[in-house]
């Protein structure tokens, strides 16, 4: 996949909501899909921060984004159904949903992990991109074809001791991606998958791995070519999969 090169307008005059847009890796996906045409709606808690990546993606003449400043911890069906409604109402359209977002708290032993760390843990990593997948899926009926990417853990796909409730939801991202495909069918223009990203250099590996050098890990950039495969056209016949961008 890293010789993946999708053409300059792979996502022209489409839009697509990024969760996480703030930072890391939503973040620097929320860039590559503009440099290819999209209009992106960026999603995450801090404002400044938006507002940044925002700045970022006019001054490289990107088609302008909009922002949504959201917590994904405390939202309910109402309130992501009056977001759904906002994209709707402001961008008249919605091809591609990207959730990046996720809470990690520290990798400890099960013994350890408290019934609360584990609600917040399920609400952000698993329950908030299901039911806004859901609150979004009339919108994205309406595209010619659509592709809602989720993403998910390395731990969560091979299971190891300490990653616990954050693995256990991250895991739940897969069997959520199978589920979808399944209910929508072989003829749904609405696609569902699951990317993994593997190592990368982002806060989140900092903190896993404090002792590792980023400079011997793959920096968000090195990845952009499975995002925009998974965003663009040329995925159209991957559905209810999950794929390893470095297996
Ligand atoms: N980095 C890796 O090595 C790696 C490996 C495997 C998988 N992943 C996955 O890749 C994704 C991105 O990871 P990353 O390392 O790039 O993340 P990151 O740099 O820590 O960024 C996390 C993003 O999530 C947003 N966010 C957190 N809580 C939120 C909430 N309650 N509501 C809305 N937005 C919220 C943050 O923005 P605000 O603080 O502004 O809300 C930020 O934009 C995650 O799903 C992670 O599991 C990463």
């Amino acid at each position: 996949m890293k010789d993946y090169s999708p053409r300059s307008d792979l996502l022209a005059d489409r839009v697509v909501l990024v969760t996480g847009a703030s930072a890391g890796l939503g973040r620097t996906a929320s860039l590559a899909f503009a440099r290819h045409g999209a209009t992106v709606a960026l999603l995450a808690r801090d404002e400044a921060k938006l507002e940044a990546v925002y700045d970022e993606i006019v001054a490289a003449g990107g088609p302008e984004p909009a922002m949504f400043p959201f917590d994904l911890a405390v939202a309910d069906d109402r309130g992501l159904e009056t977001l759904a409604g906002a994209i709707g109402h402001h961008l008249k359209r919605l091809d591609g949903l990207l959730h990046s977002a996720h809470l990690f708290h520290s990798l400890t032993p099960l013994a350890l992990q408290t019934l609360d760390q584990w609600q917040a843990l399920m609400r952000v990593n698993l329950i908030a991109p299901f039911a806004l997948t859901r609150a979004c899926l009339p919108l994205l009926r309406q595209a010619v074809d659509a592709s809602v990417v989720f993403t998910g853990e390395t731990h969560g796909h091979q299971p190891r001791a300490f990653w616990g409730g954050y693995a256990v939801a991250k895991s739940g991202l897969e069997t959520l991606t199978r589920i979808w495909a399944d209910e929508l069918g072989a003829d749904s223009t609405v696609r569902i998958n699951t990317l993994i990203p593997g190592q990368v250099a982002t806060t989140l590996r900092a903190r896993t791995h404090p002792g590792l050098s980023p400079d011997t890990l793959l920096r968000p950039d090195d990845l952009m070519p499975w995002y925009l495969y998974l965003m663009g056209k040329d995925s159209l016949s991957v559905q209810g999969q999950t794929l390893e961008c470095q297996p």
